[in-house]
């Protein structure tokens, strides 16, 4: 089977470093939680995507938790949100109490930012595939930036997570710096909210001596997972020039065929190369087609936000979601595979799809 994931091969990478680190580690310790291996990461962090600051959360999800606690968001507010994406976008405002007010994806998956009608405290902005939204066309004084696929990826020159008022990655074993399980980082430049997201991941409060100042979860970093992070760092730079190789290769087999590849935005985003969506007359269907001929893609994503009767207000469809929802679906273009992987997605992709398959329209 051609995983889409092949995690095993992510170990052969960073296991023999890793294991040795983890080894002195943890004969030399005292501290378990946010130490030297923590604020290094961070350090690195921060350099690679332009921010002042960087920190790291157990997870993705918990650092949009993070940012929203952050920006002050309570119980009743109301936060615009994506109507597709995955539930860790959406989940953290219904998780406080605030409402989302969805808004649908653009024609290239990620979050429409222009048009925004409602008031509210803050928008959380979700780039997806690898691209990050229009940021520069929010009107909006606060913006969270859910940035977990797109880091390596730029907007206007500059990495994309480098745009909003705070943004966040995720470490999740399907992103671009993968780690066994997930983990995840919050970056922000201003130094008030820094202060804040570094006491509410730690439950709002500093020590035992004071009282507690802050809103907060348990979101604090372990350095055993800050090394994870460390060790696939290193690798970074060739996963990303292996995505690029493979994303091209895709890109020209697949056109040669006829089939309807994510189309490139016609703004300044240059993609992280985090997934590889090609559109299909019914994804679910093409997926188990595919797998039984040893070919593993994901039907990433499915659900529109705005009709779950659990999280929306205002059930309705949304026009772009609904086309992703229905016919994107992810193919394996993971840095680990090889050259004739590649080539066997392609002649199977050839052997399962039928004409319904070929030039479905995004638009119209
Ligand atoms: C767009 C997006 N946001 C948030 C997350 C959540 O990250 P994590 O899995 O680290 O909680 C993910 C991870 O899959 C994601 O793709």
């Amino acid at each position: 089977m051609i995983k889409f994931i092949p995690t095993t091969r992510l170990y052969d990478d960073v296991g023999e470093q890793y294991f040795d680190l983890v080894k002195k580690l943890y004969k030399t310790a005292d501290n378990h939680f946010e130490s030297e291996w923590t604020e290094k990461v961070e350090k690195l962090l921060a350099k690679l995507c332009d921010r002042k600051y960087a920190f790291l959360t157990t997870s993705g999800t918990m650092g949009i938790h993070i940012m929203l606690l952050a920006a002050g968001v309570k119980p009743g507010d109301k936060v615009i949100s994506t109507s597709y994406s995955c539930p860790a976008s959406v989940m953290p405002v219904n998780a406080i109490g605030a409402k989302s007010i969805f808004y649908d994806v653009n024609k290239f998956g990620s979050q429409e930012v222009t048009n925004i009608k409602d008031e509210a405290k803050a928008i959380v902005v979700t780039g997806l595939y690898g691209d990050a939204s229009d940021m520069d066309k929010i009107d909006h004084p606060m913006v969270l930036h859910d940035s977990a696929q797109n880091f390596c990826g730029t907007y206007n020159g500059k990495p994309s997570p480098s745009y909003g008022a705070m943004s966040i990655l995720s470490f999740n074993e399907n992103k671009n710096c993968p780690i066994f399980g997930t983990y995840g980082a919050v970056l922000c430049d201003d130094d008030n909210l820094a202060e804040a997201i570094k006491l509410m991941r730690k439950n709002g409060y500093k020590n035992r001596e004071v009282g507690i100042t802050h809103r907060g979860i348990g979101a604090q970093p372990h350095e055993d997972k800050a090394l994870q992070i460390y060790c696939s760092l290193q690798h970074l730079d060739r996963w990303q020039a292996r995505r690029k190789q493979i994303h091209d290769y895709l890109t020209e087999e697949l056109t040669k065929l006829n089939v309807t590849v994510r189309p490139t935005p016609d703004y300044n985003s240059v993609t992280s190369y985090h997934k590889f969506a090609i559109f299909v007359n019914d994804k679910r269907e093409f997926r188990d087609k595919i797998k039984e001929h040893g070919v593993e893609c994901q039907v990433h994503y499915t659900n529109n936000f705005a009709r779950s009767l659990l999280i929306s207000d205002n059930p309705r469809d949304m026009y772009y979601t609904d086309k992703y929802v229905q016919h994107a679906l992810t193919i394996p273009s993971s840095p680990w595979l090889t050259d004739a992987e590649c080539e066997t997605v392609i002649d199977k992709i050839k052997l399962v799809m039928n004409k319904n398959d070929q030039g479905v329209m995004i638009d119209g």
